[in-house]
Formats: C-alpha cells, structure tokens, sequence
C-alpha cells in the first residue's frame, strides 16, 4: 500500500515521541513492502515560534493533500502562564481538527497485564480493563461562543450540540461496540445540562438500528467515580468533547502511565493519530519521554488503513518491550536509561525480526549493545 502520512511534531517532547512513531512505521514499510512517504509540518508553539500563526496555512495543505496525519504534542508553559495572550499554541491543534472535520476521537484504555502494578489502582480493579472511548472532537463548549465582556469580569463559552454532530459520532461508536462486548454507555450530565438531554435524546433514537448493542447511559460525575471503582464495567464510552477530554486523562491512570494512550481522531474525509499526552516541555530532549502513546497511535493509523497484520505485530512488539521492562523511566523500575530511542529501537528490531519470540532480557541480541 501507498500512504502518505504528514507528520507533524508540534512542541515539547512531540518531536521526540513522533520520530520514533516514524521509525517503527518506516521499520513497517520495509517489512510488509509499503510505501510510506512522511511530509513534515509545522504546528503549535514551534509554528508560532517562526511563523506566528499555529497552524501555518502551508501545514494545513500538506494535511489536506495526504492521506493520514500523525501528529506529536502540543503546548508550551510560554503560554499556558499567560491567559492574556491572544495566540496559543492549542489553538493550532483545534484548528486542525475543525478544519479536518476530525469529529470522533477515539482513545482505546486497556489495562497491561505486566504493567497491572505500575497503577495507584489496585490490580483486582483493572486487571481486565478495556474500553475505548468515543469523544466528540469538533463541537460542544470547546468551539461554542465565546465572550468576554468590556469591562473583562464576565467570561461565557457556549456548549452547542446539533442533532447531525450527535448522530455522526453515535453511530461509530454503536458500531465499534458491535465489534467489541456490545455495550454502550452514553456519558453526560442530562440532569442539568440541555445540550446533554439532547444527546440522550438522539443517541436512544438510534439505539433501535443497533438492537444487538446495550445502551446505558451514566452522568458524568458518577462515570468519573465509576471509572476507578470498576472499570471494568465499560466497553465503550460515547460522549461529548470536553467530558471525554476529562474521562481520558482519568482513565490512562487505569494503563499505569498516560505515556501509553494513543488515539485517532476520524472524520468523513481525514484521520489522524496522536498521544493523547500533552507536549511535557520539562522532559523536552531528554530522552525521557514515554515513545508507546505515539508508536501505538501509529498502530491505529495502520489499523485505519485494514493493515491489520502489521498493526498487530506493532501492538505485539509494545507487549514485547513492556514485559521485558524495555521502557522509559515514568514505568521501569528495573533498568536505568532505557531512552525514547532505545524503546523505538526496540520495538523496530521486533518488526524486523519477530520470530525471536522467546527474548528475555539476558539473550536479547537485539539492539542489545544499545539497550544495556
Ligand atoms: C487533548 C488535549 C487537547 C484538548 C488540548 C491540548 C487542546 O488535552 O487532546 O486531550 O483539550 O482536546
Ligand atoms: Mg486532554
């Protein structure tokens, strides 16, 4: 297969990470006899930083005339301790995702066997654990009116939902449930939100052309309690952009690191892959940052292409360096300076030579010079 991927990196440790999403993707190519080609752009504070604009329109024509993104990270502490500044780095990211009509994001949350201690919750709880969450991306208070007034003392951002915005979305994640344990579960706050009993509203509607899916619906604050009480009660999650933005960060602690959570954000037209960290600009260039949220959010991108045997053996190759300790220091508590690099290399030896199945860390040849 030919695809062409634009890369864009963005800020903080997203360079780092996304490089070895290329590395593990290019490992792929070569493999399997693809064709990737990797167009790189500029977003966020390193756009503002040479353009002044996040999402130079130079950007938005590379993603446009490709047929998959992976983006990095995005955000720098520059303009987070600044709420006066009227250019923000975020602002490139959101940007993107309207323009791209990337309404569906998608956060798969599963619980590693190996990786069962490295979480505050206890093993009983989230051993088991796999959920994937539907969070709608292009609408809602993230993109409703926002005001200010004169005087600068009221502030308001509008949560505005649309029958077409609620259906677009519910509709693909009843069908990932229908591939999955069949369960539904609609997050919301209908006891006092309008805009969320409209969702409910819509969301039952369809339930009828999915008869085999169980819906359920839950408000908000008790998902969020439910989460880590029982996770496991969860097969997918649908629900609005900033709920899902919330329940997403919660949930990674299910994984053990929040280095591990990839997603991919879908429309009609486009898709594209990211972490679903942020940009963690005091880990920048220190080869500290977690590469497993980018390499399994490349992973995603093949999947989204029916590659489905090499997105396999991507995942595969993460399990492999998990249970075998290959990890950044936020997980191992085995080995000193397994570096971002040292896990990608890893993870690209696995690609190349996945027979070695029966590794352990004593007769690994694998990039071992590296490695150890
Ligand atoms: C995410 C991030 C973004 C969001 C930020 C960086 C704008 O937190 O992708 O979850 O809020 O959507
Ligand atoms: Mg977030």
């Amino acid at each position: 297969m030919k695809l062409n991927i634009a890369v864009l990196p963005g800020d903080g440790v997203g360079p780092e990470v996304t490089a070895e999403a290329v590395k593990v993707l290019k490992a792929v190519a070569m493999e399997f006899d693809h064709i990737f080609t990797f167009q790189e752009g500029l977003v966020g504070a390193a756009a503002i930083n040479k353009t002044g604009n996040p999402l130079p329109e130079e950007t938005l024509n590379i993603c446009e005339s490709t047929d998959a993104l992976l983006f990095g990270a995005i955000g720098s502490p520059k303009y987070d301790n600044n709420p006066e500044s009227k250019v923000r780095p975020e602002q490139g990211l959101l940007r993107l995702r309207k323009s791209l009509d990337l309404y569906a994001n998608i956060r798969p949350v599963k619980a590693y066997e190996s990786l069962t201690s490295k979480s505050p919750l206890k093993r009983d709880v989230i051993a088991g654990t796999d959920i994937y969450i539907y969070r709608e991306l292009t609408s809602g208070i993230y993109f409703g009116k926002k005001q200010l007034s004169n005087d600068g003392n009221v502030a308001s951002d509008l949560c505005q939902y649309s029958r077409d915005e609620i259906e677009r979305i519910a509709h693909l994640a009843f069908r990932a449930a229908q591939t999955r344990k069949r369960k539904l579960t609609l997050v919301d706050k209908a006891n006092v939100l309008e805009s969320s009993r409209l969702w409910r509203k819509v969301v039952k509607e369809l339930a009828s052309q999915y008869a085999d899916v169980t819906l359920d619906f839950m408000f908000i604050d008790n998902a969020a309690m439910q989460l880590v009480l029982n996770p496991k009660q969860f097969d997918v999650i649908l629900t609005e952009n900033m709920f899902g933005d919330i329940i997403s960060d919660e949930a990674s602690v299910i994984a053990g690191s929040i280095g591990l959570l990839a997603s991919g954000s879908i429309g009609d037209k486009y898709a594209m892959f990211e972490p679903i960290h942020g940009a963690y600009t005091n880990a920048t260039d220190k080869g500290i940052a977690n590469p497993i949220a980018s390499i399994l959010s490349a992973a995603m991108l093949l999947d989204h292409f029916g590659l489905f045997e090499e997105a396999a053996l991507v995942k595969e190759g993460v399990d492999k360096s998990l249970s075998l300790h290959i990890t950044t220091p936020d997980l191992n508590t085995k080995y000193d300076n397994i570096s971002t690099s040292k896990v990608g290399d890893f993870i690209e030896d696995f690609i190349k030579n996945p027979e070695e199945t029966n590794l352990n860390f004593t007769n690994i040849h694998l990039g071992q010079s590296t490695i150890i």
